[in-house]
């Protein structure tokens, strides 16, 4: 642990602390101030983000830029005359249900997050909200949904949990129903120099928590694999900075304020030291000026499947039993 992230402060003695802890709830975790930012205690949590109102604003701004990007709330060709339930795999503040949830007020949402950023007494009746770790399983029954979402979870999700994960959230998904994940893909395109040195740095820190965020390229594939039907991509540029008016000027803010935090991150980890602090905050200075230099923008990738009526017999591709198969067939030829 470097001296930069020992500069903390006790939850309890911060209440008063211009960025607010979120809910009450988070007595029940450990969490400390480091440089600004609620973090929780244990840098091997589930969630290396901090959990303030900061991070709260920053994730109702991704919402808006996602929203403004894929002109909608969502990207799967979803029938809400027909759909009784939905799930919002990692919910987050819970902004996307509580939008969507006046828009379709005869279905019913469901949020479930490891954290209680969203609201926790005051929401729509047409929604509900739990704590769940989904890396353990979702709480919810198998095929109880028409449609489940999951947005933005590409730096929490470990490498070798997304095909459990993805597993889990086609076993909640009804036969004919479809599954979703919406990510912001983490690398910027067109990206300057000292972006490039700072991004490095953060998929360091990313992959000492096992996290892959490169993995956004094999999730079609997952989904394929978890025994979806019919996969389909949509991807959208966003751009970042001036260069791109105001939504460019929203992504530009919403990028500089997860480098804030990125840096604690990073530090936390042991991949920056005191100096390269000092040298992270030189370099923000200078990112603002690579955005618009290099007109850097970043992308929006949706995934979506549906998941199959049951064939009635043993799917066997891919597998040892298809190989058998296979030589069972090879051998037919043999004796034709
Ligand atoms: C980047 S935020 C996205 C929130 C929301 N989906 C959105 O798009 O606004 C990632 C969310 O995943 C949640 N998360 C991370 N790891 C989790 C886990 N193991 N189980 C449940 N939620 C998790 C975090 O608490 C956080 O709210």
């Amino acid at each position: 642990m470097t001296p930069y992230t020992n500069t903390t402060l006790t939850v309890s003695h911060s209440l008063t602390y211009e960025n607010e802890p979120i809910s009450d709830s988070y007595f029940e975790h450990k969490y400390e101030w480091i440089g600004g930012r609620l973090c929780e205690e244990d840098e091997n949590g589930p969630y290396p983000l901090p959990y303030d109102s900061n991070e709260i604003d920053r994730l109702d701004l991704q919402h808006y830029i996602i929203r403004y990007a894929l002109n909608g709330y969502f990207t799967a060709p979803v029938n809400f005359e027909k759909v009784k339930r939905v799930c919002d795999v990692g919910c987050g503040s819970g902004i996307w249900m509580m939008e969507m949830s006046a828009i379709y007020p005869n279905t019913r949402f469901y949020g479930c997050d490891v954290r209680s950023a969203f609201p926790e007494s005051t929401c729509p009746e047409n929604c509900e909200f739990s704590i769940c770790n989904i890396l353990k399983g979702l709480i919810y029954p198998s095929g109880y949904f028409d449609y489940v979402y999951q947005r933005t979870l590409l730096g929490s999700i470990p490498e070798k949990e997304w095909k459990p994960l993805i597993s889990e959230l086609v076993r909640c998904t009804a036969i004919n129903g479809l599954v979703e994940l919406t990510e912001l893909a983490f690398w910027l395109n067109n990206a300057g120099p000292h972006y490039k040195i700072i991004q490095e740095k953060v998929y360091k820190a990313l992959e000492i928590r096992g996290i892959n965020s490169r993995v956004l390229n094999r999730l079609p594939e997952f989904l394929k694999q978890a025994g979806l039907v019919n996969i389909g991509l949509k991807i959208r540029k966003i751009p970042c900075g001036k260069w791109g008016g105001q939504i460019g000027e929203y992504m530009r803010d919403f990028v500089m304020q997860a480098m804030n935090f990125y840096k604690i991150f990073c530090a936390r980890q042991d991949v920056i030291t005191d100096t390269d602090v000092d040298e992270w905050d030189y370099d923000t200075e200078i990112l603002m000026k690579e955005f618009e230099e290099y007109k850097t923008f970043a992308t929006v990738v949706s995934i979506v499947g549906r998941k199959p009526e049951p064939l009635g017999i043993t799917i066997v591709e891919d597998t040892r039993m298809f190989k058998r198969i296979v030589k069972e067939l090879n051998s037919l030829e043999y004796n034709v």
